[in-house]
């Protein structure tokens, strides 16, 4: 049977670029013989104008049967007003909490025709191939007791607790070895072990899962304080980071605006393996809905057309076309072809969306 992929575009922009996305999986198809059982669904807004809720139950039992889900992105203004259990977001959060997705990747790649755009020098992020894995499931943002409490001094207190079990460090640390064996055979685990006990055991946890099982790959400490002044100072150090959390969603944004444009970013959310030895999992552009640029043809389709290329990649075993599809990319950029927000201030004439879409169709043409 062919691979199964559960498309979920969204609202505001994200119809806009999967539509691209749906022209290149057409392609592969139609050249490649490379073909997918492709269905759609509603998920944020777009589901809870049509069923109250930003992810039908029926969407979720979906999304845990398919091989890979994409997401284009959720929100909207028209939606601000909702009650907090059914804004758009809650679709997603579903999404990530009952597919168990602990591993966030996020890579952070420099296209070179695109290095101009780098808030740091052309040569320290000229390409730069670095990939963030964030455990996304657990730690500050969930651990118990949280809340805000009244103060003995007749004041308040704000209480959230990091929390990450043996299992919870081991399974994360896994997914960055694993893509390291597929990169370049080094891992980088950043937390704070000189002040938390947390980061004491998550330093233990993932040396442990080093020595008993990749002794192969390279690993090493660092303080994520030092890892931040670090992707700033030298990025290429780097190849796969691993680190918790909350320090994950601060180093994968600072690391994301290494590479320029929020319309360049793919990322993936990775759960356990299901049955056929697959990972759970989710891939969508780090952008959201865009509601300034929806329905203008503007946005850029690229973080959605790369978050494909992961999904070959991570769920598919697909590395050359992923590879394939990442070189047309780079073809076009390096030929100029610009949607809007790649624009420097020289300027020039920007493509629109499908436009963009059409000149990644001749470079795989002409690939
Ligand atoms: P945003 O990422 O939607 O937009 C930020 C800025 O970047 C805007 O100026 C937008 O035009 C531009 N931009 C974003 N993607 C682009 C693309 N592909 N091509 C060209 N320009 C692009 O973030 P914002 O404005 O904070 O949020 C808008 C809505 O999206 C909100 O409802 C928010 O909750 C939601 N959101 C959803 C996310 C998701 O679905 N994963 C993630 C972030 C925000
Ligand atoms: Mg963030």
């Amino acid at each position: 049977a062919n691979p199964s992929l559960l498309i979920l575009a969204g609202d505001g922009i994200g119809p806009e670029v999967m539509a691209e996305v749906k022209r290149i999986i057409g392609w592969f198809g139609d050249k490649c013989g490379v073909t997918f059982d492709v269905s759609e669904d509603l998920v944020g807004g777009a589901a809870y104008d049509v069923h109250g809720v930003p992810l039908a139950d029926a969407t979720m039992a979906r999304a845990q049967e398919a091989d890979a889900v994409l997401l284009g992105a959720v929100g909207g203004p028209k939606y601000d007003v909702l009650d907090f259990s059914v804004k758009p977001e809650r679709g997603l959060l579903r999404l990530r909490k009952e597919m168990d997705l602990y591993a966030n990747l996020r890579p952070a790649q420099c296209f070179d025709a695109l290095a101009d755009f780098s808030s740091l020098k052309k040569e320290i992020v000229a390409g730069l191939d670095i990939m963030i894995v964030r455990e996304l499931t657990s730690g500050v943002y969930f651990g118990e007791p949280r809340g805000i409490f009244p103060a003995e001094d007749g004041t308040r207190v704000g209480i959230n607790t990091q929390r990450y079990t043996t299992e919870e460090i081991r399974r994360v640390a896994r997914s960055a070895f694993e893509l390291a064996r597929r990169r370049n055979n080094k891992v980088c685990s950043m937390e704070k072990a000189n002040v938390m006990e947390s980061g004491i055991l998550w330093r233990e946890e993932v040396q442990w899962v080093h020595d008993n099982e990749y002794p192969d790959v390279e690993l090493s400490h660092m303080y994520a304080d030092n890892g931040a002044m670090q992707l700033v100072r030298w990025p290429k150090q780097f190849d796969v980071i691993v680190t918790d959390n909350l320090f994950g969603d601060v180093l994968s944004d600072c690391a994301a605006m290494l590479t320029g444009s929020l319309g360049m970013l793919p990322s993936a959310s990775l759960g356990a393996p299901m049955a056929n030895g697959r990972p759970k999992a989710l891939y969508e552009p780090v952008h959201g809905s865009a509601p300034d640029i929806a329905g203008l043809g503007k946005a850029n389709p690229i973080a959605c057309i790369l978050s494909f290329a992961m999904a070959l990649r991570y769920s598919f075993d697909m590395g050359d076309e992923a590879a394939r599809l990442e070189r047309a990319v780079e073809t076009v950029l390096a030929d100029g072809v610009r949607t809007a927000d790649l624009m420097g201030p020289e300027g020039g004439t920007p493509v629109s969306t499908s436009g963009m879409g059409d000149a990644i169709l001749a470079a795989l043409d002409a690939s």
